[in-house]
C-alpha cells in the first residue's frame, strides 16, 4: 500500500463525520463479470476475515507483496490489519472473492480513501499471483472508479513503484496519466479525472454515495 494512502486516510478520517458501521457496509456487495465469463464478488472486509486475509497476503509472491506495501513484509502488521478490518468514515477495504468448490476464496483486495474536501480518491490493490494477467485487475479498477464517482470524487489516483510495470500498464490502459513524486523518487503517481455527475455502471454505488453524503 502506498505511503500516501496512509496520509490520505488520516486526513479523510479527520474530515469524516459519522462512521458507517460494518452492518451498513455488509449490505453492499457487487458481483462483477470477468473476462473468462465467470463472476467475482466484491465486498467489504469484515472482522472475521482477519485470518483469511492474512493467508491471502502471505500467499502473495515476495514481489507482489513488495509492490503492494512498498516494503518487505510477510503479512499485514497488526496495526494495519486492525485498520483494514474496520472500514468506515472515508476509508474502506474490500475483498475480491471467487467461489471455488463451494467456498469463497479471496483472490484480490483493495483499500481506498476518499477525501471529501479535495474530492480525491486514493487506492491500492492486489490480485493473487496465480490469477494475474487475466483482466481481473482491470475489472477491480473499474469497480473502484464506480465507487469513486458515487462518492463524488473528481480525481482518482494511486502511487506505485517506478519498477511496477504491471500496475503502470493497467493504469495506462485505463486512461490514467503519470506524474513523478518529488517526495519519493522510487514512486510514480497515476491519476485520472472523473466526472462526479457521470452515470456509473454499478448502480448500487449511488446508494452508498448518498449514505456517505448523509453521514458526513
Ligand atoms: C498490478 C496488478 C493489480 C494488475 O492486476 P492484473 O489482474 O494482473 O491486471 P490485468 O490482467 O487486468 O492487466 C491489465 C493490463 O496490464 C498489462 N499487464 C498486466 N500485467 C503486466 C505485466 N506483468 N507486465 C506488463 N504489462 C502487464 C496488460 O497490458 C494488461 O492488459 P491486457 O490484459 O489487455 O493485455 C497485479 O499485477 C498485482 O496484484 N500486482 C501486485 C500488487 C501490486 O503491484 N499492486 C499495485 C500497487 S498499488
Amino acid at each position: 500500500m502506498a505511503n500516501g494512502l496512509h496520509q490520505t486516510m488520516h486526513q479523510t478520517l479527520r474530515h469524516g463525520g459519522g462512521l458507517l458501521g460494518p452492518g451498513d457496509l455488509s449490505q453492499h456487495l457487487d458481483i462483477v463479470r470477468l473476462r473468462d465469463g465467470g463472476s467475482m464478488t466484491l465486498r467489504f472486509v469484515e472482522s472475521d476475515d482477519a485470518a483469511a486475509l492474512q493467508d491471502y497476503f502471505r500467499g502473495l509472491s515476495v514481489a507482489s507483496r513488495y509492490n503492494r506495501f512498498l516494503a518487505a513484509v510477510g503479512e499485514l502488521p497488526p496495526g494495519e490489519l486492525e485498520k483494514t478490518l474496520h472500514s468506515g468514515g472515508n476509508f474502506f477495504s474490500i475483498l475480491a472473492t471467487l467461489k471455488s468448490g463451494g467456498v469463497d476464496t479471496i483472490i484480490g483486495e483493495a483499500r481506498y480513501a476518499f477525501d471529501p474536501v479535495t474530492a480525491h480518491f486514493e487506492f491500492g490493490l492486489s490480485i493473487d499471483d496465480h490469477l494475474q494477467g487475466r483482466g481481473i485487475g482491470t475489472v477491480l479498477l473499474s469497480n473502484l472508479q464506480c465507487r469513486a464517482v458515487a462518492l463524488g470524487a473528481s480525481t482518482i489516483f494511486g502511487d506505485t513503484l517506478r519498477s511496477n510495470e504491471a500496475m503502470q500498464a493497467l493504469a495506462r490502459k485505463a486512461g490514467y496519466s503519470f506524474a513523478a513524486m518529488p517526495s519519493d523518487w522510487r514512486l510514480v503517481r497515476f491519476e485520472k479525472s472523473l466526472d462526479p455527475t457521470a452515470e456509473t455502471p454499478c448502480a448500487g454505488w449511488r446508494a452508498h454515495g448518498r449514505e456517505m453524503a448523509a453521514a458526513n
